[in-house]
């Protein structure tokens, strides 16, 4: 079997390059491990950034999300029992965030991969990629019991934190940079409509608590809990009570709780491996980089390496400039240090953490009350937020 670009994982980062080279007539053939169902039923974050709304526009597959997505202008800080609000829109002259799940991302990147007749091959085992350093590589995989070898002349592993694209590199050849948080996010899922019309990240002495959405009747709210929490100890019942003990009486009073359709913890974790680029195999997204959630940032890095990679292929077919692959780490690396300083800044200051000390504590309090209270220091945030912009390949 014989394409261009073979492509590892059908999360969102494999699925949108799919889109984007076979737009540009760029063949690709994607492998992915599980079924489109199990895909399909993980839930993640659901804060787009411009860029990656821009993105999703020029691969043709933004009809549902500017339908059914929610342009938000602002978001709330919660701190000292204070409600403080971040105009995104004033303080970055226009850009906003649209909320749109990336389960529903991905769902209308299958639906357009499908229409368009794009190859995947779903439930495939053992994938290997090999001769990475060659002008031939290929990549190795199992179906139905049967091994194939798929050729080409450029792999993108789009496999994930735990995929086998980043495992596939030599250790000495990778950097790791790693930060593991003392606790995790316990997510709920419901049907209820949102407490505000707006985000709200509140820091509270018993731990962080975030408001969010899906729609104006789909909330997803999460939880600051000890990293050794087990959800199966977190009733509806005891989540809405700490939520609501977490936020201001004006917001506690208003939230309309229910039943939770989806409840599960996620670890917190800042982590980057660098380079991004071994011979002819590039990791892109969650592959070569985690940010913890609080700054909504996980999906966005994904969709700028996926940007850069595609203008790098598109120079490449088009241009005959096969030296353009070697600006691929260095052009990433760059924003993705952005939004890790991002995410673990705004984790640092909305957490509790365990073993901080009184002065260490004051000194965090400030450092958030001085940000927000001055100009200068809503417009980092705000632009950081809505997200940096994304650098152009030479
Ligand atoms: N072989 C084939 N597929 C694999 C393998 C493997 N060895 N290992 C993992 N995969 C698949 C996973 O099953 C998954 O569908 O690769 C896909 C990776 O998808 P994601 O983990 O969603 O990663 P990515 O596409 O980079 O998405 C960006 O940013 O912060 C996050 O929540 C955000 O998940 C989102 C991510
Ligand atoms: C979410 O809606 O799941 C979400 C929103 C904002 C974040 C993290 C997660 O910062």
């Amino acid at each position: 079997m014989k394409t261009q670009v073979a492509i590892i994982g059908a999360g969102p980062s494999g699925l949108l390059l799919g889109q984007l080279l076979h737009k540009a007539g760029i063949s690709n053939i994607i492998l992915e491990r599980q079924s489109p169902e199990y895909v399909l039923s993980r839930i993640r974050a659901g804060v787009l950034e411009q860029g990656m709304v821009d993105l999703l526009r020029k691969a043709g597959v933004a009809d549902r999300m500017d339908a059914e997505g929610l342009v938000h202008d602002g978001f709330e800080l919660v701190f000292a029992g204070k409600r403080q609000h971040i105009d995104l829109k004033k303080l970055t002259g226009g850009r906003a965030v649209m909320i749109y799940g990336q389960t529903e991302v991905t769902r209308d990147l299958m639906t357009a991969r499908k229409a368009a007749g794009g190859e995947t091959f779903y439930n495939v085992e053992n994938v290997s990629p090999q001769d990475l350093k060659t002008e031939r590589p290929c990549v190795t995989f199992e179906k139905n019991g049967e091994t194939v070898r798929l050729e080409c002349d450029y792999i993108a592993g789009c496999d994930g934190f735990h995929g086998v694209a980043r495992q596939s590199i030599p250790a000495d050849a990778l950097k790791i940079f790693e930060r593991v948080y003392p606790f995790g996010w316990l997510g709920v899922l419901a049907d209820t409509p949102p407490v505000n019309d707006e985000l709200v990240y509140a820091a509270h002495e018993r731990g962080f608590a975030l408001c969010s959405m899906r729609s104006p009747t789909r909330t997803r709210y999460y939880l600051q809990v000890g990293a050794q929490e087990k959800v199966e100890d977190w009733s509806d019942q005891r989540f809405w009570d700490e939520l609501k003990c977490r936020l201001p009486a004006e917001l506690a009073d208003r939230m309309v709780t229910g039943d939770s359709i989806e409840k599960s913890i996620a670890p917190l974790r800042s982590f980057v491996v660098e380079p991004m680029q071994f011979g002819r195999l590039f990791l892109v997204g969650d592959a070569a980089h985690i940010v913890p959630p609080t700054g909504a940032k996980g999906l966005n890095l994904a969709a700028s390496d996926v940007s850069t990679l595609f203008d790098i292929l598109c120079k490449v077919y088009k241009e005959g400039r096969e030296d353009a692959i070697e600006q691929y780490s260095a052009i990433c690396l760059r924003r993705i240090w952005k939004a890790e300083r991002f995410s673990w800044w705004m984790t640092s200051m909305l957490h509790a953490f365990p073993d901080v000390d009184a002065f260490g504590q004051r000194i965090k309090e400030t450092e958030l009350d001085y940000f927000v209270g001055s100009l200068a220091g809503r417009t980092t945030i705000a632009e950081n937020y809505v997200g940096l912009p994304y650098e152009n390949v030479e």
